[in-house]
């Protein structure tokens, strides 16, 4: 089989790419290991950013969110007995959406199925050659263990971390950072107890309350690493969350209901350079993870493949190297701004168990939260550079 593009991974990276490739005229073929039903699943994200919500709506891809997503102004910030909130649209004129990443995935399997562009589920032995010659390939097995190829004029490695597209790329440069926490967390059926995000600092640990919608909440706990999420009975993680986030202050009160998924998650910071090799491409977090804290991860992934799609269609279409060229420099400097504000979101709101660190945690929050200059920084990152820059 022969394409133009071939995209291996089918998470938000890999699908956008696709999708905004089709509507500059290339065509792709998109490689997956998981089912269909599996990727639709995997709860993650649940934050867009301003520019990754207008990016998806002038590719055609913004009618459900829309209409079943909610505009953020801001976030509540949280320490013991304070509760400050930033209005991102008073500060910065750009505000963020609350709409799970398992929305954003049915919406652009949707689209791929309307344009006719193929998606292969549940291929393994996935392997990339010849990336740094005009003819790259990509073999893999189908469902029925029948070993295929792939053919193209360039791949682009949407595979995640745990794919095959990074280790492509030789004498690549990683750097990175293991942070000493992880975080606990869970979905329930109850209405959120806040209009906006609170991200609270506690002596405990950290907690986050989000949300998926009117009746689904998202909650995350700060826990140690190696946690099994077995050790924490429902009541023990309600019991904590209402501790952490203040249940009965200012009468504020958070109400439990039934949790319908628990999980661990550990966080890490990892930038890989360059993302780029011959025809091998890489974009999302084939190429970068970020900690959770901030919602950065989705964001970074369509911010990658809005570039990428951009160079890609210029060197296909009309010969024309010049952004393929410069993808991973560009493409780099926004990862790195997102690099260093979840690493200074997460090192400001977990606890480490040092009290140096706390008070110097607990100075730097007083700051955000009181002087414009600090309040702007943060919300400028989190709500998000224009894409373009
Ligand atoms: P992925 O979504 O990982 O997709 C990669 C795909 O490649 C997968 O479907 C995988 O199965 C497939 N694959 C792997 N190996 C192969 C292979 N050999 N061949 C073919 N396919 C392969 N980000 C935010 O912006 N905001 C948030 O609020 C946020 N919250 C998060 C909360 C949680 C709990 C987690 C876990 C993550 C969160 N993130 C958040 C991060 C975000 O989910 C990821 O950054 C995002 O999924 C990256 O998209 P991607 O397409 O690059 O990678
Ligand atoms: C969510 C995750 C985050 O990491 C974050 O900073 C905000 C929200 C979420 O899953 O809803």
């Amino acid at each position: 089989m022969r394409t133009q593009v071939a995209i291996v991974g089918a998470g938000p990276a890999g699908l956008l790419l696709s999708h905004l490739l089709a509507r500059g005229g290339v065509d792709s073929v998109v490689l997956e290991t998981r089912s269909e039903q599996y990727v639709a699943a995997r709860i993650r994200a649940g934050i867009l950013e301003h520019s990754s919500v207008e990016l998806l709506e002038s590719a055609g891809l913004g009618a459900r969110l829309r209409a079943e997503g909610d505009e953020h102004r801001g976030i509540h910030l949280q320490w013991p007995r304070e509760r400050h909130h930033l209005d991102f649209v008073e500060l910065t004129g750009r505000s963020v959406w609350v709409y799970g990443q398992t929305e954003v995935q049915k919406d652009l399997v949707a689209a791929r199925r309307a344009g006719g562009q193929e998606i292969i589920y549940e291929v393994s032995d996935v392997a990339l050659h010849d990336v740094d010659s005009d003819r790259p390939s990509v073999t893999y097995a189908d469902r029925s263990g029948a070993v295929q190829r792939l053919d193209a004029d360039v791949i682009a490695g949407c595979d995640g971390s745990f794919g095959p597209s990074r280790a492509a790329v030789p004498a690549a440069r990683t750097f990175e950072r293991v942070y000493p926490y992880s975080w606990l967390g869970i979905l329930a059926d109850v209405a959120p107890s806040t209009d906006e995000l609170i991200y609270a600092w506690h002596p405990d640990g950290f907690a986050l309350h989000s949300m998926r919608s009117a009746t689904v909440s998202r909650l995350y706990l700060q826990v140690p690493n190696g946690t099994d999420p077995a050790s924490w009975s429902d009541d023990r993680i309600w019991d904590a969350l209402a501790t952490r986030l203040g249940h009965g202050q200012n009468g504020w009160k958070l109400t439990p209901g039934p949790i319908t998924d628990k999980s661990v998650l550990p966080m890490r910071s990892r930038v890989q350079t360059p993302m780029r090799h011959g025809n091998l491409f890489l974009a999302g977090d084939a190429a970068h993870i970020v900690p959770p804290t901030g919602a950065k991860g989705l964001n970074l992934a369509i911010a990658d493949v809005a570039l990428l799609s951009r160079a890609l269609i210029a060197r296909i279409r009309e010969n024309d190297p010049r952004l393929a060229d410069t993808y991973s420099e560009t493409a780099q400097r926004r990862v790195w701004r997102c690099t260093h504000f979840s690493w200074w979101m997460t090192t400001m709101l977990h606890t480490s168990g040092d009290p140096f660190d706390a008070e110097l945690q607990l100075s730097q929050l007083r700051w955000v939260a009181s002087s414009r200059a600090g309040a702007t920084g943060l919300a400028e990152n989190y709500a998000g550079l224009p894409i373009f820059i």
